[in-house]
């Protein structure tokens, strides 16, 4: 079984219709049921979660051979504000991580 976050977003109905039409078993995650509907009506379990609440996901993606892990588009995050952007130091620790293979 596989789950999918966002399916009936852009990319998530696209993972997800690929897999059903692969006949695969899949679960469709996202916070509204109707706009679940369409995967439903193909086969699809329906589970309303909000990606925020993570014991909702650990129960979602109980039993999954895979998930595609979606983080959804945050509107009300301005997430290219300079607090959110990363710091010089944290960058060139990044940057020395990555040289030395340092995960
Ligand atoms: N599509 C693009 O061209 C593009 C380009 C660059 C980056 N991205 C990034 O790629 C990711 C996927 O984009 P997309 O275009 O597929 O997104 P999308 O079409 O806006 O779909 C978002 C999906 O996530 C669900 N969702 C939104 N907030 C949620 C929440 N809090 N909890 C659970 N589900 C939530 C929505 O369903 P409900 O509202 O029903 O919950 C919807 O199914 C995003 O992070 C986006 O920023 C996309």
């Amino acid at each position: 079984m596989y789950v999918v976050i966002g399916a009936s977003g852009n990319t998530g109905s696209v993972v997800a219709n690929t897999l059903l039409d692969q006949g695969k078993k899949v679960r469709v995650i996202g916070r509204h049921a109707e706009r679940l509907q369409p995967f439903v009506a193909r086969g699809a379990e329906p589970f309303i979660a909000d990606v925020a609440d993570a014991d909702a996901l650990t129960r979602a993606f109980n039993g999954a051979e895979g998930v595609y892990a979606m983080i959804p588009p945050m509107f009300k995050v301005r997430i290219f504000a300079p607090t959110s952007a990363p710091s010089p130091k944290q960058l060139a620790t990044l940057w020395r991580r990555r040289e030395s293979g340092t995960p």
